[in-house]
This record gives C-alpha cells, structure tokens and sequence, in this order.
C-alpha cells in the first residue's frame, strides 16, 4: 500500500522520530510506500509531497522539528479545500493517510476519516491537552526546558531579590505550567484552568519575601487569566482554527506584581524554546512507539483510530475520543503546587 504521513500544527521534538518508524516498520517489516506531505493539510490540499525511504529517514531520531514541516493550514476553511484534498490523494494512489498532529490536525483527520478516507491519527503536542491519551510526545521535553530555565532563573532571582515572571505555552491547559512549576519548585503557578486574583498572588509573594525568602519564582501559563474585572488582559489575532495568537500575561503580570508589591520583577517568555530542539529520551521512546503502533494499526486496515498511551501500553482509540474533549489539568495535581505557594 501507498501511505501517506503528514505532520501539522505547531512543530514539537518527536515528529521525526515518529515518522522514522512508520518507515522503519512500515517499508522493512510491512513493505509499504511512503509519501510524505509537506506543510500538514496544505501539501495534501496543494500536492507537495516527497517520498520517504528507510534510506531518506535515517538519523532522525534525535532531531527536533519535522522534515516534512508544518503549519496550522485547515482545509475546510476554503469551499474546495477538502475536495482538492481528496483529489490529490486520488491522484497519488494513497491508500491511507498517518495524521501526526493536535487537536485541530486530528479534527480534520476525524472528518476526513468520517468522509471515508482512511486515516490512522498520532496525538502530538507540547501542550499535553489531548483527551484520551495520557501524555503526548513533545511535553515531557517542553517540561524539561523549562525545568532548566526556571533553575537558572531562581539562582539570578535569589542574587538579586527579584520576583522572576517565566511565561511557558499552554493554551488552553497548564500542564507544562503545572509539571515545570512542581519540578523547579515554583512559588506561584497559574495556569488557563484556574482564574487567578492578582492581589491573592501579590499578598503570597510578599509573605514570602517578608518570612525571609527574598525572591519568587511565577511561572505563568500564556492561556492563564485573571478573575473577571481584576486585570487588564491581552488578545491577538486569530489563525485558521480560530485561535488568538498568545504570549503577553507574562508582561502584564510583571508589571502588575511590580507595582503592587514594589519588589523588582523580571519577566522571562519562553515561548518557542519549549518546542525547539532535540526530544527528551522519554519523548523519543513515545514517539517511536506510536509511530510503530500506528503503522501496524494501518497494516491491519484500523482505521479511524488514534494511537494513545494509557499507562505504561500503546493501545489503539476511536480518533473522534482524541477531539472530543480538551485535556485539563485536574485539581489533586495543581493542588501539589499550592502546597508550595507563597
Ligand atoms: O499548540 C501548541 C502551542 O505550542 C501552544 O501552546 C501555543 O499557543 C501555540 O502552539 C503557538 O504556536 P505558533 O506560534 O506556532 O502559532
């Protein structure tokens, strides 16, 4: 069979390790074809695409990005997109299609597997917010950054008696917030999840620095929010699944912690650093194992399914559970950082 793999959305450490074996199994053990579409949905929707041998996908393992490269292109925001989609594979004698990608590439992949094309869907993304796995790849290696940033940030924040803002991703979920604050032990976390009351937060931090502390760590989700009426938020423009371009409470909160509490306060975004660069070994060994998992749910004619890690097994879900609900961090894991608050 011909197969085609595409990797969408923002770009995360482990891409290439799942698209090595898909070809690694798929072409050695199944004897399958591999063509690969450039750009996510836009080089299905246009025709761009290259062949992927073992030989051209050696030495991927480690590399961060994706060779195939990306973008946030969905192809029923335009009359004829999915149409044109259709026909290119058609025309390329695909036989189905791996999906690697979050919740808006696995949304079109559902709705394009409801529309009878066979799709086998990898859940991808730093974000850690898809439902019906218990980890994406890309998020361990986001924590791990950002692990080693905040410590970095508190021996300078400790020097110089200043408050530290680290802003990380996190649209709609404080995963990365959440693990990155528990491991570098920060003194706030806020997260999309949890609205937070700046004054609540400005009364911990001089606690703490009035107990003899001297400095604090925040780490700031960029979906966080404050309460309703309580701060002046940021917005951003919009991309073709309708979400606001963020980065920005980071900023707000230094100034607002600076000016009510009269501590220094720096601010640290660390936006794309969390997605650059080579996986973590955990990373890799998920992504390896998803790509595995997901080449032989394509052998056997799976379709429609997303590969998922429940526990410590690969198993296989309906890739309509992967969309269906946005994955939130749970109260008894944010309640391990309020512990340590203020
Ligand atoms: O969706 C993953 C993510 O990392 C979000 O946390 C972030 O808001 C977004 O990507 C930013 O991506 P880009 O700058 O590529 O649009």
């Amino acid at each position: 069979m011909r197969i085609g793999i595409l990797t969408g959305g923002g770009d995360c450490p482990g891409l290439n390790a799942v698209i090595r074996a898909l070809v690694r199994k798929g072409e050695g053990i199944h004897g399958h074809e591999h063509i690969g579409y450039r750009h996510g949905w836009r080089g299905v929707m246009e025709g761009e695409s290259l062949r992927l041998t073992i030989e051209s996908t050696r030495g991927l393992l480690h590399r961060g990005g994706t060779i195939l490269g990306t973008s946030r292109t969905n192809p029923y925001t335009s009359d004829d997109g999915a149409r044109r989609a259709r026909s290119i594979l058609e025309r390329d004698d695909i036989g189905a299609l791996v999906a690697i990608g979050g919740e808006d590439t696995l949304g079109v992949a559902a709705r394009f597997s409801a529309d009878g094309i066979a799709v086998v869907g990898v859940p991808k993304t730093i974000d850690n917010d898809l439902s019906a796995t218990d980890f994406t790849f890309g998020f361990h290696t986001a924590v791990q950054v950002a692990t080693d940033a905040i410590d970095r940030l508190h021996t300078t924040a400790e020097s110089h008696d200043r408050v530290m803002v680290v802003e990380v991703m996190g649209r709609h979920a404080g995963w990365i917030a959440t693990y990155a604050g528990i491991a570098g032990g920060a003194d706030v976390v806020l997260v999309p999840e949890e609205p937070f009351d700046i004054e609540e937060v400005c009364r911990h931090i001089t606690h703490r620095h009035h107990d003899g502390a001297g400095f604090s760590i925040v780490v700031v989700a960029e979906g966080a929010v404050p309460v309703e009426g309580t701060m002046a938020v940021v917005s951003g423009s919009l991309d073709q699944f309708g979400h606001a371009r963020l980065g920005g409470i980071g900023n707000v909160v230094r100034e607002e912690i600076e000016r009510r509490t009269g501590f220094e306060t720096r601010v640290t975004i660390l936006g794309h650093v969390l997605r650059g660069g080579t996986p973590t070994a955990f990373d890799r060994v998920i992504a390896t194992r998803f790509g595995i998992e997901a080449i032989d749910a394509v052998h056997e004619r799976d379709f429609g399914t997303m590969v998922a890690l429940r526990g410590t097994d690969i198993v296989r879900v309906p890739l309509t559970d992967a969309v269906r609900v946005l994955k939130t961090v749970d109260d008894a894991l944010f309640s391990v950082t309020q512990v340590f608050a203020g």
